[in-house]
């Protein structure tokens, strides 16, 4: 049995989860645009991650015999300067989301709903992979620099992400 409160918290982050999606969409736009072919294939990867996350919401509110209620989504930013800059917003929004989960976490650790810790914990999971990714792609722009040569090896290096949706886990 869900209560009402932890719902809502779902829904929140169901909606942070769309927003994180259009947020990288628009980056890989932006990449696009400013010729880094690779990067643009890497957020465009992230996208599709973000809503494969959305929709494991989606299914778990669905799930717990409750709805989905969708929210009014912010523009994201439409411009995001170098790639260095690019993966600090990014890992900057990952730590965002990292808390939010956190905080959702704890909300069902105090009304003792085992199910949704045990749906979140994979969200726990997942975030630490997903600082991490960003930690080196960080620090290897910080190693080579984000200009001429070394942009471009990394560029081609993001170029390979692919997306593979992970093995299908209960619920
Ligand atoms: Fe769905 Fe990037 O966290």
């Amino acid at each position: 049995m869900i209560s009402k409160k932890m719902v809502q918290a779902l829904n929140k982050q169901l909606n942070n989860e769309l927003y994180s999606a259009y947020l990288y969409l628009s980056m890989s736009s932006y990449a696009n645009y400013v010729g880094l072919k690779g990067a643009a294939n890497w957020f465009m990867v992230q996208y599709q991650e973000e809503m494969f996350h959305f929709m494991k919401f989606y299914n778990y509110v669905n799930s717990q015999g409750d709805h989905v209620v969708l929210a009014q989504l912010d523009a994201p930013p439409s411009e995001f300067g170098s790639l260095l800059s690019m993966y600090q917003q990014t890992l900057n929004h990952e730590q965002f989301i990292t808390a939010s989960i956190n905080d959702w976490m704890e909300l069902a650790i105090q009304e003792k709903d085992h199910a949704t810790q045990i749906f979140l914990q994979w969200f726990v999971t997942e975030q630490i992979e997903e600082e991490s990714n960003d930690n080196d792609i960080i620090a290897k722009l910080k190693l080579v620099g984000d200009t001429g040569a070394g942009l471009f090896m990394i560029d081609n290096e993001l170029a390979l992400r692919l997306f593979t949706p992970p093995p299908a886990t209960a619920p």
